[in-house]
Order: structure tokens, then C-alpha cells, then sequence
């Protein structure tokens, strides 16, 4: 057995003595944390915590001063795609010029730009291309992320990108998991008769994923222009039949009624959510669904941003991720979502830490083994360079303050 011991930490934060599944409402604003603390790794697990002054002497196979830092749990980005070939800067001068996300998807821009890249790439490519995003959040700080499918609109391009993140699984060091998001945008060819596009959703895309055991979840883009909720509700009860959750894109482009759905499809997430009323807000509420926001996009396209304070406010609990695609989002630097969660939503420095990290951890099925420090957990977390606060983690926006991160108990 190895084991691993972190001395002398200025603080660790989000620490869990019963670990909870996830965090809502005025609990949001609650974030346990040991000073002057230790942490001790046993393979790759967090084995024990607590302050300085109580640890007793054993031996270990290394041991690291943390002196003036301090320590979190790793990002859990909830939403990504990050499985893509090139990048859109075209149309993001386009958008600086006027032309609506929309408008750039009806002229065949968009998901369908990044759909013809990705089948014609191979998928050594996608991989490679992945890995490296992959490996530069892992500096960022991430310790687990969700990557979609989606830019295939074949099943054969589907299949391949699950099959790449199948790959990434197998060889990263860390927690992924993967939703087959087949419809995603209407093909060129299936315009005017989109029903034909479900089916092959339904017929081709979820049993072949599912054969193969290739995705955790499954989405839609359920929204104005794209997929209607009768549409959703079909994808919806085809994936359930396969034991596939959904996690739906909903109401960033109007009052979609994609949250209500979600809700009654029991999705473990939905996620954007610009338009969020009252209606919106009452459907969530005693649900199993988190409503996860997605600042960076928010922020790229500058769009209505979500109300996250009444939302909180409501007593709902709130995740947030980045998003990372070539479209709407590309970075997937968490450190950046969590200023944004506290700049443009008012979120209290604890609120946002707890939305990227304990509640998107629910939001992809893994807050049981990561998204706290909490005996028992993986042991996937970062040192920070020496800051003065956990406060200064949003606020000192646009610099990198990890220096060390740890995923599966070992430095990566
Ligand atoms: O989550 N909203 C839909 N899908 C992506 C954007 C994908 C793209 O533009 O390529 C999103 O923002
Ligand atoms: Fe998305």
C-alpha cells in the first residue's frame, strides 16, 4: 500500500465529515473547511484529514509540505464537448458582426460546421486532439468531466466519437463519463422532415451506443429551432429502455418547456437555462434534477444570463461547467467558470465552489466518489500556488493558482 501524506496545508477546503450528495438553497452558502491541516492518501484514496496539531507519527512513502497553500477538491465539469476537430473563430466574427446562434446554425454554420470536421476526421485524430484538452484541465484544476457526442449527426460519426471517449476513459487519469447526444442539430438532409431524424435516433444511435455500452447518458438539444419536447419526450423513453439517463440541454434559447421535460423524464441534470421562470423554477423544486448553468457560454455569446440568485434563493441547489465546445464555449477553464459564477450571478465565493464542485459532481453521477474531501473519496484534488484566501480562488480571475494536482492520489 502506498501511502501519501500533505503537511502543514493552510487550508482545505470543502471538506465533508458525512458526505452528502449533493448541496441546495441556503446550504449552498455553507463551506467546511480545516486550517493548518493534513491530508493523508492511501493509494488512491483519501484515507485521513484534520488539523496539524493532531496528527501522530507514522510513516509514509512521501510526503509533501503545502506550506502558504491550500487544498481543494478538483473540478467536476458536468457538460463538455470536448471531443471536436478544429475551431469556429469565423463565426464567432460573425456574432461580433450581429448574426444570431441561430441564424449561424439555419445558414448551415454552427453544430453542422463542426459535425463535417469530426466525420472526416479519423479517430486517432479526435483522440489525440481530446487528450490534449483533456491534459490542460487537468492543470486547471479538473479532476472529473462528462464529454458528449454530438458532432456526428450519423450513427457512424456518433459511434466513433463514443468510441473515443470510450478511449479517453481507458487511458485518463481522470473520472469521465460519456453521453450520447444524437441529436444534437438536424442534418442538412433531414431538414423539413426532422421525425426522420429522431427515428434514426431512436432506431440506430441509442440501440448501437447502448449495445456496445458505449454511453452513460443521453441528451437532446431540446430548444427553440432545434428539438421540440414531444421530440425529447421520444429520444427520452427510447434511452430509459436501455437504462440511459438523461441530461438534456433546456431552455437556453427560450421558454422551451426542456426543463419541465427534464423533470418528468427524472434527468439527472438539465443544463443552460437561460430562460428560467417561475414555472421553470417550481417544476425543479423537490426534483432529483439539478439545473446546471454554464457561464462560459453564457458569457461567448453573450446571452441573458440564467437567475442563479433566485434560483438558489428558491432553494434550488445549482451546478455549473463549462461547456467546453468549439461553438458556445471554448475553454474549459473551471477556474474561469468559478469567477463568472460569482461576477456575472452574484454567487458567493462558497456557493460557486460548492456548484463546481460537490453539485456537478452530482450532475454527472459521481458524487459519491468525488466533489469533497471526505474519507473514502478518490483522492483527486489540487494545491494551490500560495493565495491568502479561498476567496481569491474567484476572485484573482484570469490567472492559474493550481500548482500541483493530484488525480487517483498521484501528482499528475
Ligand atoms: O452546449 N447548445 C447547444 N450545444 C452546444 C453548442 C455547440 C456548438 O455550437 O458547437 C452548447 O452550447
Ligand atoms: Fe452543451
Amino acid at each position: 500500500m502506498k501511502r501519501v501524506l500533505i503537511k502543514n496545508i493552510k487550508e482545505i477546503v470543502q471538506v465533508e465529515q458525512q458526505p452528502r450528495a449533493r448541496v441546495c438553497g441556503k446550504e449552498m452558502s455553507q463551506l467546511q473547511t480545516v486550517k493548518d491541516a493534513y491530508l493523508i492518501v492511501e493509494n488512491d484514496k483519501i484515507a485521513d484529514f484534520g488539523e496539524m496539531r493532531e496528527l501522530t507519527v507514522q510513516s509514509f512513502d512521501a510526503e509533501y509540505d503545502a506550506s502558504g497553500r491550500m487544498l481543494f477538491p478538483s473540478f467536476c465539469d458536468s457538460h463538455t464537448h470536448l471531443v471536436y476537430s478544429g475551431s469556429r473563430e469565423i463565426e464567432y466574427c460573425d456574432k461580433i458582426r450581429g448574426l444570431s446562434y441561430e441564424e449561424i446554425a439555419k445558414r448551415g454554420g454552427g453544430i453542422l460546421n463542426s459535425a463535417k470536421r469530426v466525420q472526416e476526421a479519423s479517430e486517432q485524430e479526435l483522440y489525440d486532439d481530446a487528450m490534449m484538452r483533456l491534459d490542460q484541465m487537468i492543470h486547471f484544476g479538473s479532476g472529473a468531466v462528462e464529454i458528449k457526442s454530438g458532432y456526428g449527426m450519423t450513427t457512424e460519426a456518433e459511434i466513433k466519437m463514443l468510441r473515443v471517449i470510450r478511449r479517453l476513459k481507458e487511458s485518463s487519469p481522470l473520472t469521465i463519463k460519456s453521453t450520447l447526444l444524437g441529436a444534437h442539430g438536424i442534418p442538412m438532409e433531414y431538414r423539413g422532415r426532422q421525425e426522420a431524424f429522431v427515428d434514426l435516433v431512436i432506431n440506430e444511435m441509442i440501440p448501437q451506443a447502448a449495445q456496445e455500452g458505449l454511453a452513460d447518458f443521453i441528451d437532446v438539444f431540446c430548444d427553440q429551432g432545434f428539438f421540440t419536447v414531444e421530440d425529447t419526450d421520444r429520444m427520452l423513453d427510447a434511452g430509459a429502455k436501455y437504462g440511459l439517463r438523461a441530461k438534456i440541454h433546456a431552455n437556453e434559447l427560450a421558454y422551451s418547456g426542456g426543463i419541465q421535460c427534464a423533470v418528468r423524464h427524472n434527468a439527472l441534470s438539465c443544463d443552460h437555462l437561460e430562460y428560467t421562470g417561475d414555472d421553470e423554477i417550481k417544476a425543479l423544486l423537490g426534483s432529483e434534477t439539478m439545473p446546471t448553468v454554464l457561464p462560459g457560454a453564457a458569457f461567448f455569446l453573450n446571452m441573458v444570463h440564467a437567475p442563479v440568485r433566485k434560483m438558489i434563493d428558491s432553494g434550488l441547489g445549482v451546478a455549473m461547467a463549462s461547456d467546453c465546445n468549439p461553438g458556445s464555449s471554448p475553454s474549459a477553464n473551471m477556474q474561469l467558470i468559478l469567477s463568472m459564477a460569482c461576477i456575472n450571478y452574484r454567487m458567493l465565493p462558497e456557493e460557486a465552489i460548492n456548484a463546481v464542485t460537490l453539485n456537478s459532481a452530482y450532475a454527472m453521477g459521481v458524487s459519491n466518489e468525488v466533489g469533497s474531501i471526505a474519507v473514502g473519496k478518490k483522492a483527486n484534488f489540487y494545491i494551490t500556488k500560495p493565495i491568502p484566501s479561498y476567496e481569491y480562488m474567484p476572485y484573482a480571475y484570469g490567472e492559474n493558482k493550481v500548482e500541483k494536482a493530484f488525480l487517483n492520489g498521484v501528482e499528475i
